[in-house]
């Protein structure tokens, strides 16, 4: 029974993954459901205000996690945020450790992904007529990852651990990988593997949206002489650690959100990067 309408851009979003279904603390002072040229968004976003800022928060997998990673409906997703005034995308996932020294529960900022999905996902918006051309050298946003990272900094007496780059695999699942794929993406210099990165991270840099994805391990994939990963062990990881993911991800929110007009927040220099091919949306 919220309200179906919100009256100023919302420049801020938080995209949850598995184990991060909501944001405590902040109130939602509405829902939207926005209908895009590529469909509804996984769910609607609900509007939360901290301080009488607004930011968005989407379930990537929808209200009761009932979409598979290669069922989301991504282009919904970025161009349904972009649509209500989202400049800036902090992305949430649980991932496998590809690396003895990233520990389940450790946080991951990584800065590099290797596009393991297999062309089964609606992967560009530029299409039937609409072409353009994006850079993804670095398919992360640099400034984001600073605020993330001050933000772990200042939460190491909890117990977060952080790790500062790092090369997400992203897999087209939705069964986990084979011991030789496994490694294989190790032996590529991998340090984390999930289902998720991709296409959201394309899209978005289509959108002209500053991207950051903040991983937290949950399992060693099927490398590690430690148990194979499992559905159960990722949930278990999630749940033991959802106190500090939410903190985290609240910490990261209250400091872009004491930015919220800034370049950084606004992505004055992703600007032009799609030549306009974005202003449709
Ligand atoms: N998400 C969490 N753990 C994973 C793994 N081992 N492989 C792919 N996606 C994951």
């Amino acid at each position: 029974d919220l309200p179906t309408t919100f009256d100023r851009p919302v420049h801020i979003a938080v995209i949850g993954g598995t184990g991060l279904g909501k944001l405590e603390g902040y109130t939602p002072v509405a829902a939207l459901n926005p209908e895009t040229p590529w469909g509804y968004p996984s769910s609607p976003i609900l509007i939360l205000e901290h301080n009488g800022h607004p930011v968005a928060f989407l379930a990537r997998h929808g209200l009761h996690h009932q979409l598979a990673p290669h069922e989301v409906p991504s282009r919904a997703n970025i161009a349904a945020l972009r649509s209500i005034g989202v400049r800036s995308i902090i992305a949430f996932s649980a991932v496998g450790s590809l690396r003895e020294e990233i520990k389940p529960m450790d946080f991951v900022v990584p800065d590099q992904i290797i596009d393991r999905t297999k062309g089964v996902r609606p992967f560009t918006f530029f299409e039937g007529g609409v072409v353009g051309h994006v850079g993804f050298a670095d398919p992360f946003d640099a400034g984001l990852a600073k605020v993330v990272q001050k933000c772990a900094d200042a939460m190491r007496g909890d117990g977060v651990r952080l790790h500062m780059g790092g090369v997400v695999v992203c897999m087209e699942g939705p069964q986990f990988s084979t011991r030789a794929e496994s490694n294989l993406y190790r032996s590529w210099g991998g340090s984390v593997i999930n289902m998720s990165a991709l296409p959201e991270a394309k899209l978005a840099r289509e959108a002209e949206i500053a991207y950051q994805m903040i991983c937290m391990a949950t399992d060693y994939d099927c490398w590690h002489e430690s148990e194979d990963v499992d559905v159960a062990m990722v949930m278990k990881y999630m749940a033991a650690n959802s106190q500090n993911a939410k903190h985290l991800v609240a910490a990261v929110l209250d400091e872009l959100l004491k930015q919220e007009n800034s370049d950084l927040v606004l992505a004055k220099h992703w600007e032009g990067s799609a030549q306009g091919a974005v202003k449709f949306m």
